[in-house]
């Protein structure tokens, strides 16, 4: 199959507003050794690609400047030394940038199978935030059955992934949210008891729920505001795990006594910079612990909606209005 020369996708004009999002022709990018060249079906949207849009979350500095960090599609050309992958596999994968384009390449160690019976906006909506998860909650904060995961933002695309992702692996979950809607749609999805963060005091409700124990981990995206409550809302030997700062990264009201007296374990991490070598490692875990799971449909990606590749301004706008529950998919070619 000759494969063609150039390809639309989205071009960030200059950081700022989903207005400056534009579809543009460019080059279909050659797949490097050990990469694989994706004909892109279907991209999702994440946080993170706001805040590269915005100018706050730059791409390293040897990734595609193309937003989009996770697609759905079909393998056309190999990179020289490429294995595990062929030709016209259907795969879903965490990418390094580039996702917003018909053709994208991926290092071939962060795809998965396209999971049967799934439709290319389901596959694309699984690497980002199955990756996040399970190397936040399940790798680093080393989330058990029996014990309680409290998940703030249990809305998001990651909060929705983390709650049953948590529920089916046999641990008890709570969840905070800013509407009751989003509550409600939390405790469909496994979560024992969703909070509304608006109307009530997460640390009193965990510690309700608990017996007065404390939640064992806590998957925070809220950052500073959080961090003093968090420790108060801990069990004896907790894991805090944040992956973001929403509410502001600079903390200057709490008290780190709690990490002492009760062993706390406050830790973080970023997918993006991660070595190839620990992405590969976490698409390892998610290809013998996870897919079974999705492949059983006891966990499954949460759609919002879905608008093709030419109205990626309005996903985005639908990103930034921030009602959405789970997660905004759009469509190529
Ligand atoms: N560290 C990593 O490797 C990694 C990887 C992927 C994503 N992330 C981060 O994880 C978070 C969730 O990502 P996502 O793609 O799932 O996002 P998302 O679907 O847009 O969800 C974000 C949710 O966070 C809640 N929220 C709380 N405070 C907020 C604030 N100040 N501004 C905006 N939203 C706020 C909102 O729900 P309520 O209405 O309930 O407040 C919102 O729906 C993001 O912060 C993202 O940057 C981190």
């Amino acid at each position: 199959m000759t494969l063609p020369q150039t390809m639309t996708h989205v071009d960030l004009v200059a950081a700022g507003g989903p207005e400056n999002l534009r579809l543009v022709a460019g080059r279909v990018p050659v797949p490097k050794p050990g990469e694989i060249l994706v004909r892109v079906a279907a991209a999702g949207i994440n946080r993170p690609d706001v805040l590269q849009r915005e100018g706050a979350y730059p791409p390293p500095p040897d990734a595609s400047p193309i937003l989009g960090l996770e697609i759905s599609g079909e393998v056309v050309a190999l990179g020289s030394g490429t294995t595990g992958w062929r030709i016209g596999d259907r795969v879903a994968a965490l990418c390094n940038g580039g996702g917003y384009a018909e053709y994208c390449a991926v290092p071939g160690t962060q795809a998965l199978p396209w999971p049967d019976g799934y439709d290319a906006v389901r596959a694309a909506a699984l690497p980002e935030t199955f990756f996040t998860v399970w190397a936040n909650v399940f790798s680093m904060a080393g989330l058990r059955a029996g014990e309680t995961l409290l998940v703030h933002g249990g809305s998001s695309g990651i909060g929705t992934t983390a709650i049953q992702l948590a529920w089916a692996r046999g641990a008890t979950v709570l969840a905070t949210a800013g509407s009751a809607e989003k509550c409600a749609a939390c405790e469909a999805l496994g979560a024992r008891r969703a909070i509304n963060y608006r109307t009530e005091d997460f640390v009193a409700v965990v510690r309700e729920e608990t017996g007065g124990a404390g939640a064992d981990v806590i998957l925070d995206m809220v950052g500073a505001p959080y961090f003093g409550r968090n420790l108060a809302a801990l069990a004896p030997d907790g894991r805090l795990s944040i992956i973001a700062f929403l509410g502001g990264a600079k903390v200057t009201d709490a008290s780190l006594a709690p990490i002492l007296s009760r062993r706390l374990q406050v830790m973080g991490s970023a997918m993006r910079p991660r070595t190839a070598a620990e992405k590969q490692a976490i698409r390892d875990d998610l290809l013998r612990e996870v897919w079974p799971l999705v492949a059983s449909g006891a966990v499954a990606p949460v759609i919002q909606s879905v608008l093709p590749l030419a109205r990626i301004a309005d996903a985005h706008r639908e990103m930034d209005a921030g009602a959405h529950i789970g997660k905004i998919v759009v469509t190529v070619g």
